[in-house]
């Protein structure tokens, strides 16, 4: 199974694990547009790494976030040095923007990550739990964003995926195979 794709001398990585876990410079939530918290990759973030990242969130945004944007905060206790909180959109079947929506998500977080100096970034696969956006479809546009953003700017370093699931995994892993080979 290929895991890892080189793009313009900058990587792009499948893991599967816990995106919380991380040691990169800065981790991405799959947040909501009040970035008032929730479960799964947001539940985990915050419960991991403590009160001051809501309380950040809070006071430089207020207003919350628009889906399909990100916003960025630090770590608190997590190993990573910023959160950058994206929203993706919730599905409603595909003809509602949501390829749109969520290509714009990874694209903020990833010039977040580099107007914040940000070598490496990890991101779980946003909008495929609560928000329902199939895997399969979501890896596509997950992947394909990252590939054109490596090829436009060169940078970050490395771009890693981390996928909960195996079955999560294998979805980006087949979708790797067709950006690969594209
Ligand atoms: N690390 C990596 N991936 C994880 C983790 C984790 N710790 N926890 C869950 N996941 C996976 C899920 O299995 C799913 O594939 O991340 C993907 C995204 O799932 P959600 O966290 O449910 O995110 P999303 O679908 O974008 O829904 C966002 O859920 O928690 C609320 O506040 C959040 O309202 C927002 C909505």
């Amino acid at each position: 199974m290929t895991n890892k794709l080189v793009v313009n001398g900058q990587a792009i990585e499948l893991v599967q694990g816990d995106v919380t876990n991380q040691s990169v410079d800065a981790i991405v939530n799959a947040a909501n547009s009040r970035l008032a918290g929730g479960a799964g990759v947001d539940g985990a973030i915050h419960d991991r790494g403590g009160p001051t990242i809501m309380a950040e969130t809070r006071r430089r945004y207020p207003d919350g976030c628009p889906t399909g944007s990100a916003v960025i905060s630090g770590a608190g206790e997590l190993p990573a040095s910023y959160v950058i909180h994206a929203v993706g959109p919730i599905w409603h079947g595909g003809e509602s923007g949501e390829a749109a929506q969520l290509t714009s998500a990874h694209r903020r977080c990833l010039e977040l990550a580099v107007e914040n100096d940000c070598a490496s970034i990890a991101f779980p696969a946003i909008s495929t739990g609560v928000y329902e956006y199939p895997v399969n479809e979501a890896a596509v546009v997950a992947l394909g964003t990252s590939y054109e953003f490596l090829h436009e700017f060169g940078k970050p370093s490395l771009i890693r995926f981390v996928l909960f699931s195996r079955e999560a995994l294998e979805s980006f892993a087949a979708a790797f195979h067709s950006i690969d080979r594209s």
